[in-house]
């Protein structure tokens, strides 16, 4: 079996379904539930022996070495980390006790059970750590795509916080022969992401008539990845990575936030008509988020020549799936629109004119 971390989350949430669904191996899922992890993504997995929920944090080193010892998985994924900028921008503290400290625990625990295993087994092993293109930093508009032998220049805490998962990724490969795997990827978009983040926070907003925050002048630019073919993207780095390298993995979608939102807009127009008028109007200029990156963009060649693995998905085709998935998820939407999440929009919102 594998164990993962962080799996009533975005990604991985998605991924849990797409690794049952497709290679069936049982999954024990370690997740803390904050504020992001929702055990209303797994909901479809209620009856399945192969999923093993386990509520508790990454960073206690008791509960990961007696998981190790219970199930004793052939690879370890870390997706569970604090993922969002403006909050780590608001309070960076849980960034670095999750996506540090706890990578480092993760990292520790993994050590000892690896060194335990008999000798084909350590060697089958694998310590698959999911990571972000932030570590880089940020582009000029001519600059070529972060590769993987980009220098890393993170500007945010939550950048700043993965960059040093990363390293220690890195050294305990380089220093202690654990084999693992890093892979850097680009902004994820999909059913159950929390409405926090630039693409469902839009598309929900929107269908409230409620206004579309851009920060600055909209013309910041991401690549975006949708979340299958990430998932697509990990399964074929475990399954024949080089143990030591990192993978950059992106959607070759560079689209600038106003042209993200104009689209979704679009798709909304058609989807769900206004009585009067168009989505787009609702779009409001607000102040721009401190250190903002301007650019990012993937040079995805390594993984594609390596791997074989590409996208599969367009922008166009992913964001009519993922406009039509909150459509079709109301009860899911409204039970996370409920509680907390408004308390973050008031603290992230009302004090941003
Ligand atoms: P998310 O915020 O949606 O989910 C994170 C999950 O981790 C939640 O279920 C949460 O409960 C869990 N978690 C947080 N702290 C924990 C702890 N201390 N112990 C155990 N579980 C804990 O994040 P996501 O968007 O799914 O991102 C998953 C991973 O992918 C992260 O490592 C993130 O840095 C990386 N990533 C995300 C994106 C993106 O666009 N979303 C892009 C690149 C990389
Ligand atoms: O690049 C990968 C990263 O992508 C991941 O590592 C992070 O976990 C993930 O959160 C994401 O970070 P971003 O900061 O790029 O994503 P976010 O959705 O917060 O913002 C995308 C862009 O939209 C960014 O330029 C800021 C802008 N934005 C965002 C929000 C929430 C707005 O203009 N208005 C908003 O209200």
């Amino acid at each position: 079996m594998i164990l993962i971390t962080g799996g009533a989350g975005f990604i991985g949430a998605n991924f849990v379904l797409d690794w049952l669904n497709v290679v069936g191996e049982p999954v024990v899922n370690l997740d803390k539930l904050t504020y992001a992890g929702n055990r209303d993504n797994l909901a479809s997995l209620n009856n399945d022996p192969r999923h093993i929920f386990v509520q508790g944090d990454i960073g206690d080193a008791a509960l990961l070495a007696e998981l190790l010892q219970t199930h004793r998985p052939r690879a370890l994924l870390h997706f569970a980390a604090e993922s969002h900028v403006d909050r780590s921008i608001l309070g960076p503290d849980a960034f670095i006790r999750t996506n540090i400290e706890g990578t480092f625990q993760l990292l520790q625990a993994a050590k000892a059970y690896w060194s335990g295993l008999p000798a084909a087994e350590q060697s089958a092993f694998r310590f698959l750590h999911v990571s972000t293109d932030e570590v880089y930093g940020s582009l000029e508009a001519h600059e070529p795509p972060f590769s993987e032998t980009t220098p890393y220049a993170p500007n945010s805490p939550y950048a700043a916080s993965k960059a040093s998962s990363d390293h220690l990724v890195r050294a305990y490969h380089h220093t202690y022969g654990l084999p693992t795997l890093t892979s850097n990827c680009s902004n994820n978009y999909g059913p159950y992401q929390f409405p926090e983040k630039l693409i469902p926070l839009m598309i929900l907003n929107a269908l409230r008539n409620k206004p579309l925050p851009v920060y600055g002048d909209g013309l910041n630019v991401r690549d975006w990845l949708y979340v299958g073919d990430h998932c697509a993207a990990i399964r074929r780095v475990l399954e024949a990575g080089q143990p030591g390298a990192t993978y950059n993995i992106g959607g070759c979608n560079e689209k600038t936030n106003l042209d993200v939102i104009h689209t979704v807009c679009a798709i909304l127009d058609q989807l769900r008509p206004m009585a009067d008028g168009n989505h787009a109007a609702l779009i409001q200029f607000i102040k721009d988020r401190p250190g903002h990156d301007r650019r990012y963009a993937i040079d995805a060649a390594k993984i594609e020549r390596e791997l074989g693995w590409k996208p599969r998905e367009t922008f166009e085709t992913g964001i009519r799936k993922t406009v039509s998935w909150y459509l079709e998820n109301s009860a899911w939407v409204e039970r996370v629109l409920s509680g907390d999440y408004q308390n973050w929009i008031q603290t992230n919102y009302t004090a941003r004119p």
